[in-house]
Order: structure tokens, then sequence, then C-alpha cells
């Protein structure tokens, strides 16, 4: 298949300025009838909404269990068609969402890559997306480029073409939806143990380009007497953007390089891969810092109730010898995203309360 060629470069007076704009002052754009149309950003997620779609998700895994219950979660969004977008590489992200589709009955098209749209012949991303509009209710957007999906959002929106984009992975900058599998992970570790509020959670690795760490960073802010300690080699610290929020929001944490300090202090330990992706001259990351690695020797060195997650996919930051110890949840967390991936499109286009009456 071809590349493209040449790439069409379109002026979209006004987006630079909307870009410009906090978060948090530009929620009401994203929403119809009061609630989410678009999921953009972690800052849109209010603790309310962040209980709701884990009990929703939990909801959901029971129906599934049953040919009676699977058969009417798949009536539920029938009528409504879904369109993958991606073009940055994807495992988990892809087949959770299109599963999480199917869960609920909705039609799929895909596009995977540039190379079989008329992108090769030089037509924008945008008007692609503005296409895609033309033929679905949801688009699902996985790209390397920060605000990607919200300029998507803000194009269909100015233009009150009600179809919602969701957020699958921009760039190094977040990724939404992998911030609502964490904390659903996260509160099922902790279930036993009075939940999210208290804890304190360690993230390790590349926390500079590591978009699943800024996107669950910004989910702090929902939770009590939550503390973070950032542990990464000095090249690959967490972003003032972040330390801003977090002061901002009263949020206790403390950056080291020492992780086997941190290990036998912390409820839970989020590893992450050096982002190698994006480096401007990835021969000079042909290190992979193994002091940023968890190892099976590390395992006595942490609390007994102490989760391991990781986004995956990982490279060496954990040994295949931890995967079996019942601490290691990120299999068990990949697993996860499908079913509150299935929460959140269901939320989005109002399906929940059906859900939820199914065992009220
Ligand atoms: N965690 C995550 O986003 O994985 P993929 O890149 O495989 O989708």
């Amino acid at each position: 298949m071809d590349e493209p060629k040449e790439v069409t470069i379109q002026n979209y007076k006004g987006w630079e300025d909307f870009y410009k704009i906090e978060k948090s002052a530009k929620l009401d754009f994203f929403m119809r009838d009061g609630r989410m149309l678009d999921i953009l950003f972690s800052q849109q997620f209010d603790r309310k909404f962040l209980d709701n779609m884990c009990q929703l998700a939990t909801q959901i895994r029971r129906m599934a269990l049953t040919k009676m219950g699977a058969r009417k979660l798949s009536g539920l969004l029938s009528h409504k068609r879904a369109m993958l977008y991606f073009v940055q590489p994807s495992t988990r992200t892809f087949i959770s969402f299109l599963n999480a589709c199917h869960i609920l009955g909705m039609k799929i098209s895909e596009i995977r890559g540039t190379t079989t749209s008329s992108e090769v012949k030089g037509e924008s991303q945008e008007d692609t997306i503005r296409t895609f509009a033309s033929y679905v209710d949801l688009i699902i957007i996985r790209h390397p480029e920060a605000g990607f999906a919200e300029k998507t959002a803000w194009l269909l929106n100015q233009n009150n073409l009600p179809v919602a984009i969701i957020n699958g992975g921009s760039g190094p900058d977040q990724h939404p939806t992998q911030a609502l599998l964490d904390i659903y992970t996260l509160e099922r570790s902790f279930r036993n143990i009075g939940g999210m509020d208290g804890k304190k959670i360690a993230m390790v690795g590349d926390l500079k380009r590591g978009r699943t760490v800024r996107s669950l960073s910004y989910l702090m802010r929902n939770y009590k007497d939550v503390t973070l300690y950032f542990v990464a080699p000095e090249v690959f610290r967490m972003r003032d953007d972040i330390k801003s929020f977090l002061n901002k929001h009263h949020i206790e944490f403390h950056e080291t390089d020492d992780f086997a300090s941190v290990m036998p202090h912390v409820d839970a330990i989020y590893m992450t891969r050096i982002q190698k992706e994006y480096s401007e001259d990835p021969t000079s990351e042909a290190e992979t810092y193994p002091a940023f690695h968890f190892k099976s020797e590390h395992l006595s060195r942490i609390p007994a109730h102490c989760a391991i997650l990781h986004p995956l996919p990982r490279r060496y930051e954990i040994e295949v010898a931890v995967d079996n110890d019942p601490r290691a949840a990120y299999w068990r967390q990949e697993r996860n995203g499908m079913w509150i991936r299935a929460a959140l499109i269901a939320y989005i286009f109002s399906a929940e309360q059906v859900i939820f009456d199914e065992f009220s």
C-alpha cells in the first residue's frame, strides 16, 4: 500500500486559541444534554463519574456471564455504529474497544494506519474524520499528535455534528480511557482495604513522555489523601504541568530516582516503558534503564497487598517471573479495559440505567 505523499494543511480559524484554554474551563463544550459527549482528557472525570463507571463495568461483566445477559447487552446499542481510527500502533486499546462495541451490539468500521484511506491522495485527517461523521455515531481515535482528538471534537461540535469522539491515546499527552481502566484496577485491588482514598502510589519509568501516568495523575484530585511517588531517571522526570496541577489541588507527591527505597512504602507500583517512539535519536536510548525495572527479587520488598500495574506493552520493566505472583495486576488490568470501555460507551449513549436496573 502507498504511504500518504502530500499532506493537505487546512487552517481552522479559532482552533489555536481554543486549544490554549485551560481544560477545566472548556468542559461544557464537550457535553450535550448534561452529559459528556466527547471523552478527550482526564480532567473531564469527577469522583461521581469514576465511581459510576467502575460500578457499571462490574455490572456489565456480570451480565455478560450468562447467555441471556449477553443477549440483552448486545441489543442495547445495535442501532449505533462506531469507527475505530487508529493511526498509531495499538494492540489492547484497539481490541478492547472493538470488543466493548461488540458486547453492546454496535456495528464497527475501522482504519488502522493511513495507507488504505484517501489520505494517500492527500486528504487531510480533519476531512477524513468529518467523512466518518457522515456514517457513524462514535469515532475512537489513536493518534501520534497531542490534541488531535480534541481538535476533531471541536470541529464536529462547531458544525453541530453530534458524533462522539473518544481519545484512545494522543501522542505523549493523554490516554484518558487507560486512566479509567487503571482506576478500575486500583479500586478492585483495594476493595478490601478501603479503596483509593489514602493510598500511596509509585509511578516508575518514563514519566516525561508516558501519557498513561499523566492521565492517571490528573485523576488523583478525585481521591482523598493520595500520595504519589514519581520514580524516574533524571531525563524522564514528570513534566512541570502535572506537578503544577498536583500542587494546585494539594496532592502530595515526591520525586526520586531510588526505586528500592520506595518499594516497601507503597500500596501500588505503576511501571512504564521507556517511550522510544518519541525520541529524536532513538539510538541514544538503547539502554532500558535497569534501575527502574521490577524484578522477582523485589517481590519480598513490597507489602503483601501491593498491586503491580503496567499499561503494557512491556519490554524489560517487569520480569516474566513476576507474572505469577498474585500482586501482579497487569493482565487483570488489560482485561478490565474492555469492561470499563463498554461502560463508557454505554454511558455516552445513555444506556447505563438499563444495565443498572438489571441487578436492582
Ligand atoms: N496500554 C495501551 O494503550 O496499549 P496499546 O498501545 O497496545 O493499545
